[in-house]
């Protein structure tokens, strides 16, 4: 990897006066170069000497020293004590002391911006309005007294924010590239700063309920007390969210580490050509394709008789299963349930996989018998000639006008029963399916053609899917894996 190294120049703080310094003027210079063209890494200065992760890091290492010769000092002291209770060197007093002053400046512009300055600007404001009375309260001379002191406090409030943002954000060049790199080094920092407000909220709360009480009297002392009523709740909310907030953290830290899992794995899947036999492990993984438990449906409310009583199956992945049962006994309606369109009122159902069905009433759109039979998806043309023989169609494209070109539906070549079924048969078998639930597709065709569907399409086309064939032609179930027999809308009898 190529490494590029920036001679940066040296940071103009270091050489300035202190006006300079407060108003921020030293950077005016790098200003007016960025108004006559973008700025390019080697404009910008680089950190101040105290700054620079050397000095830091340096200072770090000696506190830590410190810190480690502290504590075995302690442990030499006390050697028969519980080990458990040793002390420990402390990450947090080691950067207490490394950045002692820095910390104490911090919590001073604090106090000034948070206490002093924005709580004496109302009262310099009620000082200066009471000049603006019908009869002035105060001499000119305090009003013109009170509006410089307003102006200056604002002006100082400023300043002293411009100072908190920069101390508190790391105006250091590493300290930025950190920011950048890790969020959560960001939160560390602002930490600094806001763990000032743990005793400069209290303090400002105090003298707000002392001013309140000079100006308004016990009404005053109620409104702050409302406050400190609510604040359980605000403190409780407080911990809710960060509870929620690592919870989130931890989510994402689990998703990233996922798909970066994914990511490298693919690579690996890929680059040995591990496609297929991986894609066989997936389907492993489950062995079950369709479970009903305890399964109660009926297709309206109003219904007094369950249309599915006390449905128990459980479908294995691959395997060939037949439906039979009289006329009304619930086939279809067992196959709506599996395709979530008619819903249970009780029991459970688990699907896994994705579904393919063909109806047990055929039908077309209108256009042409290609696009009846893709249905949608894109053109494959080995999948789609595939299709085209296994459901016994090729002899029908012949007699067509066009092929599989020819317009079909209300407007187009009225089809045959057969015809009809078999293309609706081809459009549920060209889908890319796991499970392939296929109502009585073998009645509209005659003996020869329904023994070569079931031969070729269901038996071998499909055979390492799972299937669901509802039929009432029972000879050709012989070889099926499995056959549920239903009875007056219940399963009578599987096997
Ligand atoms: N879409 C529907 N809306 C309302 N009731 C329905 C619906 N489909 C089926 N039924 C009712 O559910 C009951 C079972 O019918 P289903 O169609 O499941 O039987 P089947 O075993 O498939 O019969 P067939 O052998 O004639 O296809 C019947 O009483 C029927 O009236
Ligand atoms: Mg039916």
């Amino acid at each position: 990897m190529e490494a590029t190294q920036y001679c940066m120049k040296k940071n103009s703080h270091d050489s300035t006066n202190s006006i300079m310094k407060l108003f921020f003027l030293w950077t005016i210079k790098l200003f007016k170069v960025g108004s006559k063209k973008d700025l390019q890494i080697e404009d910008l200065f680089g950190p101040k000497t105290k700054d620079k992760s050397t000095n830091i890091g340096l200072e770090l290492t000696r506190h830590w020293n410190t810190e480690v010769s502290r504590c075995l000092k302690k442990i030499n002291e006390n050697k028969d004590r519980d080990p458990i209770k040793l002390p420990k060197p402390s990450l947090f007093r080691v950067l207490f002391f490394t950045f002692k002053w820095e910390f104490v400046f911090l919590g001073m512009l604090g106090f000034f911006n948070e206490v002093v300055s924005r709580l004496s600007q109302p009262i310099l404001l009620g000082i200066l309005l009471s000049y603006f009375r019908p009869v002035p309260l105060i001499p000119i001379e305090h009003a013109l007294y009170a509006a410089g002191a307003l102006v200056l406090m604002n002006l100082m409030t400023a300043i002293s924010s411009l100072k908190l943002s920069a101390t508190a954000l790391g105006d250091s060049t590493p300290g930025k590239v950190v920011n950048l790199l890790s969020n959560d080094v960001n939160r560390f920092d602002l930490s600094a700063f806001f763990v000032h407000f743990l005793w400069l909220a209290p303090l400002a709360a105090l003298v707000t309920l002392v001013l309140l009480f000079q100006e308004v009297g016990v009404a005053g002392i109620l409104g702050v007390a409302v406050v400190f009523i609510v604040m359980p709740l605000q403190s409780y909310t407080g911990t809710l969210s960060a509870r929620f907030r690592l919870q989130t953290a931890i989510r994402t830290d689990e998703r990233v580490r996922l798909m970066n899992e994914i990511i490298s794995g693919v690579q690996v899947i890929k680059m040995y050509t591990w496609e297929i036999p991986f894609t066989h492990i997936d389907h492993k993984k489950s062995r079950t394709s369709v479970k009903i438990t305890k399964g109660n449906a009926k297709w309206g409310a109003s219904e007094v008789a369950s249309t599915l009583q006390d449905i128990d199956i459980e479908i294995l992945k691959g395997k060939l299963v037949g439906i039979i049962g009289p006329v009304g006994s619930g086939k279809s309606s067992l196959l709506q349930t599996i395709l979530g369109e008619l819903n249970l009122e009780s029991g459970s159902i688990e699907i896994n996989g994705k579904i393919s069905y063909a109806s047990q009433e055929p039908w077309v759109f209108g256009s042409t018998v290609r696009q009846n039979i893709l249905f949608g998806l894109p053109y494959d043309d080995f999948r789609y000639n595939e299709v085209v023989r296994v459901c016994s169609l090729q002899k029908d494209f012949q007699q067509f006008s066009n092929g599989d070109q020819t317009l079909v539906g209300d407007k187009g070549s009225s089809l045959s029963g057969g015809q009809k079924a078999r293309i609706n048969l081809a459009r549920a078998v060209y889908r890319e399916a796991d499970i392939y639930l296929l109502d009585d597709p073998l009645s509209a065709v005659d003996a020869h053609v329904g023994r070569q569907l079931y031969d070729k399409c269901v038996r071998t086309h499909l055979r390492n899917k799972t299937r669901l064939l509802v039929t009432h032609q029972l000879h050709y179930l012989t070889n099926a894996d499995h056959i549920i027999i239903m009875e007056n809308v219940t399963i009578f009898y599987l096997f």
